[in-house]
């Protein structure tokens, strides 16, 4: 039996609501330092002192061994990118992946970003894939299937041309950042395990310009496009309630 999910009570989902708050706040921050010239090493000093400030934990540092707060993965990379000394460049898009834990539960959000101007197929990325999460966000719905959310993600993307990332996939949230079930952003509409009120998930599309197939880098970290094609990533914590899809990870 696959393992079960947990749902969370009205009370959880408001800590939740404040542990994305936090999440957004600092990636709101990020962006507006997103420039030509700044090391993504400067982006992730920001994120731990605004962290700190807000009596959040960082997430994702010490996950599995993971040793930064930030993944921040640029151009043909897809996720898990590290920060580095590298700096930014004019025409380079940036991913920008963030969570906390916040009186013990997590939240967790991605967003990418144009690095100055940009090329039209990067800018018609980004707005694809920031779309495609949008239209997930709408199918998250009590009654609904859990695919119907994936597909929402797999129709709006492929009918622009653009390719869904197979390996990784979004995932339940709570008291752990990763909870079950898997949230694909591939699948047939109709299936999957109905959503019930008090299910929270991390949806999160990995969208590519071309080909789906990812490799990750000897740094067993970094996932790069294995045709060298652009990448984005957004992500969301969203709760499934009474009224509808909530977004824990908003400002
Ligand atoms: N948003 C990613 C996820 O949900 C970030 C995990 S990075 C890791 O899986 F370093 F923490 F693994
Ligand atoms: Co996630």
């Amino acid at each position: 039996m696959k393992e079960a999910i947990i749902l969370k009570s009205p009370e959880e989902i408001k800590t939740m609501r404040r542990a994305g708050a936090i999440v957004a706040e600092v990636l709101a921050l990020l962006k507006g330092k997103v420039k030509p010239g700044v090391t993504t090493l400067e982006l992730e000093k920001i994120a731990e002192e605004e962290t700190k400030k807000r009596k959040a934990l960082p997430a994702f540092k010490g996950y599995k061994g993971y040793p930064y707060c930030l993944c921040t993965s640029i151009n043909e990379q897809v996720v898990h990118g590290m920060p580095s000394k590298r700096a930014l460049n004019e025409g380079d898009i940036l991913s920008v992946d963030f969570g906390v834990r916040f009186e013990g539960f997590y939240g967790d959000s991605a967003i990418t970003v144009p690095v100055g101007k940009v090329s039209k197929d990067a800018e018609r990325l980004i707005r694809v894939t920031e779309e495609s999460l949008g239209k997930a966000i709408e199918a998250a719905r009590a009654g609904n299937r859990l695919y119907d959310i994936s597909s929402a993600v797999q129709t709006h993307v492929e009918s622009h041309g653009l390719s869904v990332v197979r390996e990784f996939v979004g995932h339940g949230i709570g008291r752990e950042l990763h909870e079950p079930p898997q949230v694909p952003n591939f699948g047939i509409p109709g299936q999957g395990v109905r959503l019930k009120v008090g299910m929270v998930l991390a949806i999160e599309p990995m969208i590519n310009v071309g080909g789906w197939a990812i490799k990750v880098l000897g740094d067993g970290w970094t996932a790069v496009t294995a045709d060298g094609s652009l990448s984005a990533h957004f992500e969301h914590t969203v709760a499934i309630t009474e009224d509808g899809p909530l977004v824990l990870s908003a400002l």
